[in-house]
C-alpha cells in the first residue's frame, strides 16, 4: 500500500539530453499506473527516478507523504522486475523465491506458505524443486514475478516485465497480472511500449512522447477521448485513420470535404467545432476501424446517412471474427474492422458510412484534439 506523487520531476542526463520534462502525477495507494509511449520516450528513466536508481535533476517525489528525492532504493520500500530478469543459477525455484524473506528473517513456516501460495497463483507449484536452467524462459519470468511478490511490496515497479516472452505467454501472464493485481493490494507501477497490455491492465495510463506528458486518464477515457492526434494514432489497434479534410458551409449546413467525398456534420457536433474555431482551419478527421460501416447495411434511419467515403480496397486479412481490410480512402492508407461475411475483395472499390458520432477531427498543425471533451474530477 502506497501512495506516489511526482511534482514537476524533470531528468536530464550529464551530456544535456532532457529524458523526462515537467511530469507530473498523483499514484493512489493501489492503482495500476502503466507508463505507455514509443521507445526512448522517458518511461524507464521515469520508473528509474521513482526506484532511486537514477537521479532526480529537478522536482519532487513523495511516497507515502514522505519527500523520497534522497532515500536510497533500499529505503523506498519497493520492489523492481526489470525485462531482463535476475535469478540465483544455482538455487532452485523454491529457494529463489524465499531468499528475499529469508533475508528479512521472516520465520520458516511462514515462508514456506507465502511461496507455495504465490507458486500456486503463478502456476510454477510444480517447479518448485527445479534449477533455473532447466525453465523455459517464460517459466523463468514467472519465478522473477513469484520471489517479488512474495514478500508483498507495497510499491511494485516493473519495467516491460513481459517483453521477453512469445505473444500466447504474454497474454496468459497478462491475465495473471490482472489477478495478482485483484488478489494484492500493491500500488503498481508498470512500463511498456504495447498499447494492449496498457489498455488491458491499467487503472489510468500515462501516454508519454519525447519526456512528455500527454495524456493522463483511463483506458476507456485515453480510447475514446483522446487529447491529441499522438494519442489517437498510438492507442488502439489496427489504428485510428486520419484523412486532412477542409471544413466549410452551404446553404447552413456545415460539411467536411475528403477528396471527392463530403460528409454532412450533425448540427451538435458543428457548434462545437465551431465554439473551437475549427472552421476555415486545415483539419484532420480521426475514425477508428471499426467504426466505418458498409453503406448497405447501414439503415436511412440511423441519423447517419450525411455521406460516404469510397474506399480502394487493396488487402484483405480474414482475422475468424472480424475481417481486416486495407486500402486508401482519399488517397490516404485507411484500414476497416467489417464482419467476416463481408464478401469483399482486393481491387473493388466500397463505399463506406463514418459513424459522425465517434469522429475526432484535430488541428492539422498542432494535432490538438477540437472535439476533446474536458472532464472535471
Ligand atoms: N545515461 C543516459 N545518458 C544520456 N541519455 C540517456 C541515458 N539513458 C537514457 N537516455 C536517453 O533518454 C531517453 C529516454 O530513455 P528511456 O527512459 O530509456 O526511454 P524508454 O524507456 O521510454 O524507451 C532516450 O532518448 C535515451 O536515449
Ligand atoms: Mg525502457
Amino acid at each position: 500500500m502506497a501512495n506516489v506523487s511526482l511534482v514537476n520531476v524533470e531528468k536530464t542526463y550529464p551530456n544535456g539530453f532532457q529524458a523526462v520534462k515537467r511530469f507530473n502525477l498523483d499514484i493512489r495507494d493501489g492503482e495500476f499506473i502503466i507508463f505507455v509511449g514509443p521507445s526512448g520516450c522517458g518511461k524507464s528513466t521515469t520508473m528509474r527516478m521513482i526506484a532511486g536508481l537514477e537521479e532526480i535533476s529537478s522536482g519532487e517525489l513523495w511516497i507515502d507523504g514522505q519527500l523520497a528525492n534522497f532515500l536510497e532504493p533500499g529505503q523506498r520500500e519497493l520492489s523492481m522486475v526489470f525485462q531482463n530478469y535476475a535469478l540465483y543459477p544455482y538455487m532452485s525455484v523454491y529457494e529463489n523465491m524465499a531468499f528475499g524473506l529469508r533475508v528479512h528473517k521472516v520465520e520458516r513456516s511462514e515462508i514456506d506458505r507465502k511461496v507455495r501460495e504465490t507458486a500456486r497463483m503463478l502456476q510454477i507449484d510444480h517447479l518448485l524443486d527445479r534449477r533455473p536452467a532447466a525453465l523455459s524462459g517464460g517459466q523463468k519470468q514467472r519465478v522473477a514475478i513469484g520471489s517479488v511478490l512474495v514478500r508483498e511490496p507495497k510499491l511494485l515497479l516493473m519495467d516491460e516485465p513481459l517483453s521477453n516472452l512469445d505473444a500466447k505467454l504474454r497474454s496468459q501472464m497478462r491475465e495473471e497480472l490482472a489477478k495478482i493485481h485483484r488478489r494484492f493490494s500493491s500500488t503498481i507501477v508498470y512500463v511498456t511500449h504495447d498499447q494492449v497490455e496498457a489498455m488491458t491492465l491499467a487503472d489510468r495510463i500515462v501516454v508519454m512522447k519525447e519526456g512528455e506528458i500527454q495524456q493522463i486518464a483511463s483506458p476507456n477515457e485515453i480510447y475514446n477521448n483522446p487529447v491529441n492526434q499522438f494519442v489517437a494514432g498510438f492507442i488502439g489497434s489496427p489504428s485510428m485513420n486520419f484523412l486532412p479534410v477542409r471544413s466549410g458551409v452551404e446553404n447552413g449546413n456545415y460539411f467536411l470535404q475528403a477528396g471527392e467525398s463530403r460528409l454532412a456534420i450533425p448540427a451538435l457536433l458543428a457548434k462545437r467545432i465551431k465554439d473551437q474555431g475549427g472552421f476555415g482551419k486545415e483539419l484532420i478527421l480521426g475514425i477508428r476501424p471499426e467504426d466505418l460501416h458498409r453503406k448497405k447495411e447501414m439503415s436511412e434511419s440511423a441519423g447517419q446517412t450525411g455521406g460516404e467515403l469510397q474506399m480502394k480496397v487493396m488487402v484483405r486479412e480474414g482475422l475468424g471474427a472480424e475481417v481486416l481490410l486495407h486500402g486508401e480512402i482519399a488517397g490516404e492508407n485507411a484500414c476497416v474492422k467489417l464482419d467476416p461475411s463481408c464478401g469483399t475483395r482486393p481491387g473493388e472499390t466500397i463505399a463506406l458510412v463514418p459513424d459522425m458520432t465517434k469522429i475526432k477531427l484535430f488541428d492539422a498543425q498542432t494535432g490538438e484534439n477540437l472535439l476533446y471533451l474536458s472532464l472535471k474530477r
